[in-house]
């Protein structure tokens, strides 16, 4: 299978599936696509000799402009799989009605959308927190849930420290439900989302 991965920041879940990406894994990296210059994630997809491209809301008109921009070039490297991994711009519709989309998101949803999951957790005070792996639609982190994993919470945990003790269950399972829609395929009805052939 072939993936588009979009990124926003330093690209270790893009890290992961490019490490990942042996034969017997089912997907490849083909490209990465990013909302912002001079980040670590492309500097890895260079790394890896992968193409990138970068599509700034700020070159357009509008939000619709910027998304018909963005599924242009997504479109360009024909992707089975679009994986959104801490891209940090709401996909819209040209994109999500061309592509299957998967989001990797630092907390158990519906607990904790939007960009300071980690943070508004913390401050919330939980003692178990997690990650989410989910198709995204139109809404913020609303998606259909594929898989999710609980991470604790520890004493003196800042942003910081429990975010990368998150990130390092993220990782492996964003390779894991990737690698196996790729091999597997998937199924949805309603909120469920089935692995595996139908
Ligand atoms: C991940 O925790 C992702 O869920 C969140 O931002 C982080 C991105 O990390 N949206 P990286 O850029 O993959 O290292």
């Amino acid at each position: 299978a072939r993936l588009v991965v979009l990124v926003s920041g330093s690209g270790t879940n893009l890290q992961a599936l490019l490490d990942a990406a042996t034969p017997s894994f089912g997907a490849v990296v083909v490209a990465v696509g990013a909302d912002r210059d001079g980040i670590e994630g492309l500097a890895r997809a260079e790394r890896a000799g992968v193409p990138t491209f970068v599509e700034r809301v700020a070159d357009h008109a509008g939000r619709d402009e910027w998304d018909e921009a963005l599924a242009g070039k997504i479109a360009a490297y024909k992707p089975d799989l679009v994986v959104s991994a801490g891209f940090m711009k709401i996909l819209g519709h040209r994109v999500l009605d061309s592509f299957p989309v998967v989001n990797t998101h630092p907390a158990l949803l519906p607990s904790f959308p939007g960009a300071h999951a980690v943070r508004d957790a913390l401050a919330y005070g939980v003692r178990v927190t997690g990650c989410t792996v989910h198709l995204v639609d139109t809404g913020v982190d609303t998606g259909p849930v594929i898989a999710q994993e609980a991470v604790p919470v520890r004493e003196g945990d800042d942003e910081e420290t429990l975010h990368e003790r998150i990130k390092t269950v993220e990782r492996r399972l964003l390779v894991e439900v990737v690698g196996r829609m790729a091999r597997e395929g998937w199924t949805v009805s309603g909120r469920r989302v089935r692995l595996g052939r139908a």
